[in-house]
């Protein structure tokens, strides 16, 4: 079992996340679920069993330090050791998804991490839209094949429209989906989130509201 680490969250998981368990946190714009999947990779990550964050596009690797750092949870001294982060923007743009896929195996070979997260897959699939027949399905198909033979938990983030949720091929073969959101009350946003699924755990079902200030979730 692989802990949160964030407050509450665990009890909402029913006791956290399966290690090598291949999961989904998905949700619209800016619901927090690159802090969460920050805040899960600094709790668990060590030197023997590190984290890989690839970050796709969307978010250079530069700017998510510059605005992760000012999270108390987030350890610059644990950059490089415990925690590695390897933009594959590039490579996608220039080899393509297979490309991308490569890199990712290959990284992970070589860290053997014990937690891997991919931020987002919604820069893969504005690319497999674009054309060509290696598309986001085959993509996030091959990426979970694979991820059965890591020894690694899995966080693949992913900006998704709830009605997605019960479309996509990646939300059928994921083992957990955490879905965030944020609802209008009123004149008020309040934040959501909701396990939609963890195989084999004893998750809290439903909506719970959640905090977002200068702590992280
Ligand atoms: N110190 C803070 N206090 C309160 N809210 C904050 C603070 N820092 C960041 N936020 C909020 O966190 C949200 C961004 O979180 P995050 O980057 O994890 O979102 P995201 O779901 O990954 O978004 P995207 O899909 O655009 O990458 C923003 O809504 C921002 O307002
Ligand atoms: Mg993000």
């Amino acid at each position: 079992m692989l802990e949160a680490g964030v407050p509450n969250l665990d009890v909402v998981l029913g006791g956290g996340v399966s290690v090598g368990s291949f999961n989904l946190i998905a949700g619209g714009p800016g619901v927090g679920k690159t802090i969460v999947s920050q805040q899960i990779m600094f709790h668990n990550a060590t030197p023997e069993n590190p984290a890989l964050h690839f970050t796709v596009l969307g978010e250079p690797v530069v700017k998510l330090l510059r605005y992760q750092s000012r999270f108390p949870f987030f350890d610059p001294s644990r950059v490089k050791t415990a925690v590695r982060y390897v933009d594959i923007g590039d490579v996608i743009r220039k080899e393509g998804l297979d490309g991308g896929l490569e890199v990712i195996v290959s990284r992970v070979e070589r860290y053997s991490p014990a937690i891997v997260i991919i931020d987002s897959v919604r820069a893969v699939r504005e690319i497999a839209c674009g054309g060509g027949d290696y598309g986001l399905r085959t993509f996030t198909h091959d990426l979970a094949q694979v991820a059965v033979v890591w020894n690694a938990t899995s966080f693949m983030i992913g900006e998704y429209e709830e009605s997605e949720i019960r479309s996509g091929p990646e939300f059928t073969m994921a083992d957990g989906i955490i879905w965030m959101a944020m609802e209008k009350v009123q004149n008020s946003v309040v934040r959501k989130l909701q396990v939609v699924k963890s195989r084999g755990m004893p998750i809290v079902p439903g909506l719970h509201s959640f905090r977002l200030d200068q702590h992280g979730v």
